[in-house]
């Protein structure tokens, strides 16, 4: 199992200019964390003035959605040259509630994850099964799929991150069993191994109180974390989960990892 840890936050539509306290709080709560790579996504309005506060600490700061276009007549959209532009390092694309708000197609997804290599971000590529599809024994199926369109080939060998996010578990409190994860996140592996062995971050409830348990399944490279992303005091509890599960894999003794 790899031994480093990535966490992180996705503040989503949440944030005004008092929470950049909150991110200089997370980044200056980094000291100890080892072996774990952080990163905070806030909304696009805070994004240039986090990367300021973030500055000279570990942490790093990432967008949420990227135009899958360079520049042009497209109003409200922000290219990926802009997002780096502005301080970001990494971005989300891909996310449950952009396909469902917004209808993002696989397609689509693997063109904004194209943009953003080009631009030199670090994509993570969002996928994860509806609660029907779960409930129908349909998640590997799925996830297959989502994978098969929405990982670009300019991916191969590129620094991108996959995230594993049931839509049935965001923002629900609810989690899939530490088996059905660990299924699921092979499976991503297999089919994503040609591209470079991505890390594979799990999404979907993650708090302070499960993510000791859920960063050690296996197959777990770490979490993308909503809700409990919004404060230093709920962020740092999860970061200082992945560092002990970081730790420990890194002790354990070879053949296990
Ligand atoms: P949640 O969101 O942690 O609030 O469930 C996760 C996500 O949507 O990335």
């Amino acid at each position: 199992m790899r031994s480093a840890k990535t966490v992180v936050g996705n503040w989503k539509m949440h944030g005004l200019k008092a929470a950049l306290a909150e991110v200089s709080a997370i980044a200056a709560g980094l000291a100890d964390a080892h072996a774990v790579e952080v990163a905070v996504c806030p909304p696009s309005t805070l994004l240039a003035a986090s990367a300021e506060a973030a500055r000279g600490t570990p942490l790093r700061i990432g967008a949420q959605d990227v135009s899958d276009l360079a520049c042009g007549a497209h109003t409200g959209d922000l290219a990926a040259a802009m997002l780096a532009d502005a301080g970001a390092a990494i971005v989300i694309v891909g996310h449950s509630e952009r396909r469902r708000d917004h209808g993002e197609t696989d397609a689509l997804v693997a063109r904004k994850a194209r943009a953003a290599l080009a631009a030199g971000l670090r994509p993570i590529i969002c996928v994860g099964e509806g609660l029907e599809e779960h409930d129908r024994g349909a998640a590997l199926e799925v996830v297959r799929r989502q994978l098969a369109g929405s990982v670009p080939e300019e991916a191969r060998g590129a620094g991108f991150l996959l995230a594993y996010e049931p839509n049935w578990a965001i923002g629900t409190g609810r989690t899939p069993s530490p088996e059905d994860i660990a299924s699921v996140h092979a499976a991503i592996r297999r089919a994503t191994e040609p591209f470079g062995a991505p890390p594979i971050l799990y999404g979907g409830s993650v708090t302070g109180k499960n993510a000791g348990e859920l960063m050690a399944v296996e197959g777990v490279d770490g979490a993308l974390v909503g809700g409990a992303s919004l404060t230093a005091a709920d962020f740092l509890p999860i970061v200082a989960a992945a560092a002990r599960t970081a730790a420990g894999a890194s002790l354990a003794p070879a053949a296990s990892r």
